[in-house]
């Protein structure tokens, strides 16, 4: 489990990789920082596309940068969007967790300017999930 000082700094992580954002569509910038189990951060952004259904979310960015890499333990995520509330992952980002991530990974979230934040467990967010575990 992460302390209060350590969700900050990914939350500040976040908020850099939400000025990467390309989402001229929605115009909902979302950054995310992701911490593996061996201390390292991979950051994140929305990547929006003309044709809609190719728009990747922040969450899935870092996860995929990082499994790329062959990390493939995970702590905790922050997320930050645009908006005057939390963003939360999406159903697909919550799924893509379930792939990797143990009962107890970490989801941070806050608002645009990061006054309300909200700290959730993989198992509140996605409850009775289905993954590997339930494969042959
Ligand atoms: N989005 C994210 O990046 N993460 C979330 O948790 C929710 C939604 C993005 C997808 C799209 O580019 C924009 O926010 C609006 O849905």
């Amino acid at each position: 489990m992460i302390g209060t000082e350590q969700q900050k700094a990914l939350l500040a992580l976040a908020a850099e990789a939400r000025s990467h954002s390309y989402s001229p569509y929605s115009h909902y910038a979302v950054g995310a920082a992701l911490l593996t189990e061996d201390g390292e951060i991979y950051q994140g952004c929305n990547i929006e596309n003309a044709s809609f259904t190719p728009t990747i979310c922040a969450e899935r960015t870092a996860f995929f940068k990082a499994i790329f890499d062959g990390k493939r333990d995970f702590a905790a995520i922050a997320v930050i969007g645009s908006g005057e509330t939390p963003a939360f992952p999406c159903g697909v980002c919550r799924q893509v967790m379930a792939e990797f991530c143990g009962k107890d990974f970490l989801i941070i979230t806050s608002n645009r300017d990061c006054t309300e934040v909200i700290v959730k467990t993989l198992d509140q967010m996605l409850p009775c999930s289905f993954g590997p575990k339930d494969m042959p």
